[in-house]
């Protein structure tokens, strides 16, 4: 798919980071969008900010966890915009948690949003993106899809699950109209743990965490991490850059960042002790990732948490 003009992009989990800079991007690329978030203040906000573009825009309050709600997606799109080119499953969450500690209701809650949430819009969707003359299905897997880091049990368990997934269904739609690809991001500035979930009885930071926490003089609080992971990742619209460009260029795995780069180099490279390669560019990476927004992007100021709706 060379460009988006005219074309009609649904985005989940559009209210912040990523799924908000993909909104914007695409809206200046000329694509009418269909914005789906659970948080319908960060929804709203999203929304203000296409006003911008000449570009049709829908707005649809969306638990990606909620089976019925995303079957019932399409015909709420097609009935706005006629018709569905792009999908992009994006939303997830995530919990800070030895997996001895993760109580079973975190374990559902991630699970339904990050691989339920992205197998039933991709049945709910394909039918539709086939009808088109060219479309595309965009799944966020991450590169915690390649890696595994302790305190992430749910996280990559879903993760790998997506990406499996997702390749499956790029060999058996080879050939057709629509386009299939799995996006891995390393670390992206955005809200995904203020918007996540952490064990507080055991409040710590994974290993990676604490090696840049621990050079940069960082506490180990939920905030502070949040804060810390929001101000020092690669900026959203960037990354939001990337996997659009990533679409254009019929790239089925889009690696995003340097650090998810290498981080899956080193897996190749040694894949039972990868993580004893990652102190040689975490510091690295972290001082010199690029944490400022595109040209002509806002810069994302909402923080406003979901926890509370699970
Ligand atoms: N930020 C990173 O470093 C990073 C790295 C790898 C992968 N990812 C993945 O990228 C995607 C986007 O995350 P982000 O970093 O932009 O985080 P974010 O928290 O800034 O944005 C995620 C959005 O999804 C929404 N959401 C959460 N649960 C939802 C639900 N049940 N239904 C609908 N919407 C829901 C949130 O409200 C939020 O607006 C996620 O799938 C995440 O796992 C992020």
């Amino acid at each position: 798919m060379k460009n988006f003009s005219n074309k009609v992009a649904v985005i989940t989990g559009a209210g912040s980071g990523m799924g908000r800079y993909l909104a914007i991007l695409l809206a200046k690329a000329g694509a009418n969008i269909a914005a789906c978030e659970i948080n319908q203040t960060t929804l709203a906000e999203t929304v203000a900010l296409l006003a911008d573009y000449n570009v049709k825009v829908s707005s649809h309050i969306l638990d990606v966890a909620d089976k019925a709600a995303i079957e019932a997606l399409p015909e709420q799109v097609i009935a706005q915009h006629g018709h569905v080119d792009l999908v992009f499953n994006n939303a997830g969450v995530t919990v800070d948690s030895s997996f001895e500690d993760l109580s079973e209701n975190d374990w559902d809650w991630v699970f339904n949003i990050n691989l339920q949430g992205v197998i039933n819009s991709s049945r709910a969707f394909l039918p539709h993106l086939k009808q088109r003359p060219e479309a595309a299905l965009i799944n966020t897997s991450s590169i915690f899809g390649m890696i595994a880091l302790e305190r992430q049990s749910v996280y990559h368990t879903a993760k790998f699950a997506v990406r499996g997934f997702t390749e499956c269904l790029a060999k058996e739609m080879k050939g057709s109209n629509v386009q299939i690809h799995c996006v891995h991001p390393g670390h992206i500035g955005t809200n995904i743990v203020t918007n996540g979930r952490m064990n507080k009885s055991e409040e710590s930071a994974n290993s990676m965490q604490r090696l840049v926490g621990k050079v940069m003089g960082l506490g180990n609080s939920q905030e502070e991490l949040a804060a810390f992971f929001r101000n020092n990742g690669m900026h959203a619209s960037r990354a939001s850059q990337i996997i659009l460009d990533g679409v254009r260029k019929n790239r089925s795995r889009i690696m995003v960042g340097a650090d998810a780069k290498l981080m899956d180099l080193s897996q190749r490279l040694t894949p039972m002790h990868y993580e004893k390669l990652f102190p040689l560019f975490t510091l690295p990476l972290t001082l010199l990732r690029n944490k400022k927004p595109l040209k002509g992007m806002p810069v994302e100021t909402s923080v406003e948490t979901i926890k509370g709706t699970a």
